[in-house]
């Protein structure tokens, strides 16, 4: 039984209310390649073979205002994409009668649209302002969503204020942030993107992820144990790394002085699995709230997010999240036509589906964004890599693009030659602020003026007789002309959008990587697959457990296959030595 309030409801089309009650679009995924408007876009997309960007600007003055929109301090440029107005009408149509309007409602509100575990996905609520309710299954989420806020701001107000001290009553001046996937990738995205909000009272923070005894060395060389807090980040708390690692962060603590007495003042949890924290060590009333409603990936809302607010403070916490509210509140009430998350998303299914485009490459253009490519990979490709639908049959068209990218101007003098003129089709997500927190001479200008040529390039790119007219000019014989022209042309007519915000913010971050969860949500919808689970990771961490009986353990029966034994017996052969 479910029950919403603070969620307006009033811009749902009636209909989509409707079938919202009749039937579950995560029990039911329809094949959105029967769609009437999946065979119009096919033929569409046939009709746009030809389409040239550079010719739709100079026909069009009007066409950056027409394909540009802004809402929660981001603006949108999608006017350099292989679209007409008439391709977003059809787009939107697809998003229609696929029934997003329905899903995003159902996600909202709570019902178990990660169908494979009955659970919903709820991490929407995790930014909800106090007022709101939401009951799900007869519990009012929204009060312990707001306790384990108030959880937080209290020891984040201790640390802050030395109230809270490690086992010498010395203020703690580190926290090491133990975790992994969406336990690290978030946190770790946002706390460094917020670094010139840190509070002079703040902590520095550092995360360990990878089971790597040089990452666990690196991390910790400089750090002293009297003063570092570890957190213990796991959902499950049964995260082979994170535990690892843990265990190792407890033995170095020990082995510099800390006792078991006063091991609580340096290690915290953030689980949903409290006894397991409980039996590591760590006291209850450390123990953070995490939710089985809330996945991994879009977990950095939550306590998983406390190395954030320990860095940038409660206050700026709040604002990060309340820019992810403004941006789902965007996401439920806005028009399919101007709404950024569902165009972003159908711009790429235009480009993966029906233009057989496999990646999708990020590039943000800022020092503070560098992470968050890492992020997006997990959100987007755990959340989509599927090959079955929502009801176990096979999808029937392709999925989940290869997500990569890198901080600009880095990449223009690496992987962007793939991007001009390589043969694949790899739509882009320019990002760039207009003001830095660190201006440099005028470094900002050169910056954002690099981001505009790049996108500029791609789509105009260079004519054979644009080529050859710069060869002549630089007064080269005819020979040369045509030997060296064909290697200068540049196909251009390649599509990006460029998102542009005033400068990194709190809000402003919030709301950007709430419009990638829901850009995700809507594409899983889209194809009918459940985003919300992983089932595909799991299979590795099973025959690890079996590896590594085989590299410790000398009765073990032999591999499966040869090429894993016979690795397994390099490696024994190496340790014997
Ligand atoms: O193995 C994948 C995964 O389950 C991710 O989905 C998750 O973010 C990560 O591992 C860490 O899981 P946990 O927070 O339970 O340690």
């Amino acid at each position: 039984m479910i029950r919403a309030r603070g969620i307006a409801m009033s811009s749902w089309p009636v209909q989509a209310k409707e079938a919202a009650l009749t039937m579950s679009y995560y029990q039911h995924p329809l094949d959105v390649t029967r769609l009437p408007s999946w065979n119009v876009l096919e033929e569409h997309r046939l009709a746009m073979q030809h389409f040239n960007m550079r010719e739709a600007f100079a026909a069009d003055p009007a066409r950056f205002e027409e394909l540009s929109v802004s809402c929660c301090g981001l603006f949108l440029d999608y006017s350099k994409n292989l679209i007409t107005p008439q391709t977003r009408a059809l787009l939107v149509n697809l998003a229609r009668e696929a029934g997003v309007e329905q899903a995003a409602h159902a996600m909202f509100n709570g019902e178990p649209v990660n169908a494979s575990e009955n659970r919903p996905a709820l991490h929407t609520a995790l930014r909800r302002p106090m007022g709101d309710d939401l009951i799900v299954n007869g519990t009012n989420l929204m009060r312990e969503v707001h306790a384990a806020l108030a959880q937080m701001t209290d020891i984040v107000g201790r640390i802050h204020n030395n109230l809270w001290r490690g086992y010498n009553d010395k203020p703690i001046t580190d926290v090491v942030n133990i975790g992994i996937g969406g336990s690290f990738l978030g946190p770790q995205l946002v706390s460094e993107a917020l670094l010139p909000f840190t509070q002079q009272s703040g902590v520095r923070c550092h995360y360990l992820a990878n089971i790597d005894g040089s990452e666990f060395r690196e991390v910790t060389a400089n750090l002293n144990a009297e003063t570092t807090l570890f957190i213990v980040s796991s959902k499950s708390f049964g995260t082979l790394e994170t535990l690892k690692n843990a265990q190792a962060a407890r033995t170095w603590y020990l082995a510099r002085g800390g006792t078991e007495e006063k091991l609580y003042r340096h290690f915290i949890a953030v689980t949903s699995n409290k006894q397991a924290a409980i039996d590591f060590g760590i006291r209850e009333k450390n123990i953070f709230p995490m939710w089985d409603w809330v996945g991994g990936r879009y977990s950095l809302w939550s306590a998983i997010g406390l190395p954030i607010a320990l860095a940038i403070g409660m206050h700026n916490f709040k604002d990060l999240l309340s820019g992810a509210y403004s941006m789902d509140q965007h996401f439920l009430h806005e028009p399919f036509e101007t709404n950024m998350p569902v165009l972003l998303a159908m711009l790429g299914i235009w480009y993966h589906n029906f233009w057989g485009a496999q990646s999708y490459a990020f590039l943000p253009y800022d020092h503070y964004l560098r992470n968050f490519v890492k992020h997006l990979q997990q959100m987007d490709m755990e959340s989509n890599g599927k090959s079955v639908r929502q009801d176990g049959t096979p999808v029937s068209c392709s999925t989940g693009p290869v997500i990569w990218g890198g901080v600009g101007c880095n990449g223009q003098h690496a992987y962007h030659q793939l991007l001009h003129q390589g043969t694949p089709l790899i739509p882009a997500d320019f990002i760039v602020p207009v003001v830095s927190h660190n201006p440099v001479a005028d470094h900002q200008e050169w910056l954002y003026a690099n981001c505009l040529s790049q996108s500029q390039a791609l789509m105009l790119g260079k004519t054979r007789a644009e080529a050859e007219a710069e060869l002549r000019a630089k007064g080269l014989p005819e020979r040369e002309v045509q030997r060296l022209a064909p290697h200068k042309v540049i196909p251009g007519n390649r599509p990006s959008n460029t998102l542009v915000l005033e400068s990194i913010s709190p809000g402003r971050l919030g709301a950007l990587i709430a419009l990638y969860e829901h850009k995700v949500f809507v594409q899983g919808v889209i194809w009918g697959i459940n985003s919300f689970d992983q089932w595909g990771v799991e299979l590795g961490k099973e025959l690890g457990k079996g590896v590594y009986g085989r590299l410790t353990g000398y009765d073990s029966p032999p591999a499966e296959d040869a090429s894993t034994q016979g690795l397994i017996d390099f490696f024994r052969g190496r340790h014997r030595g």
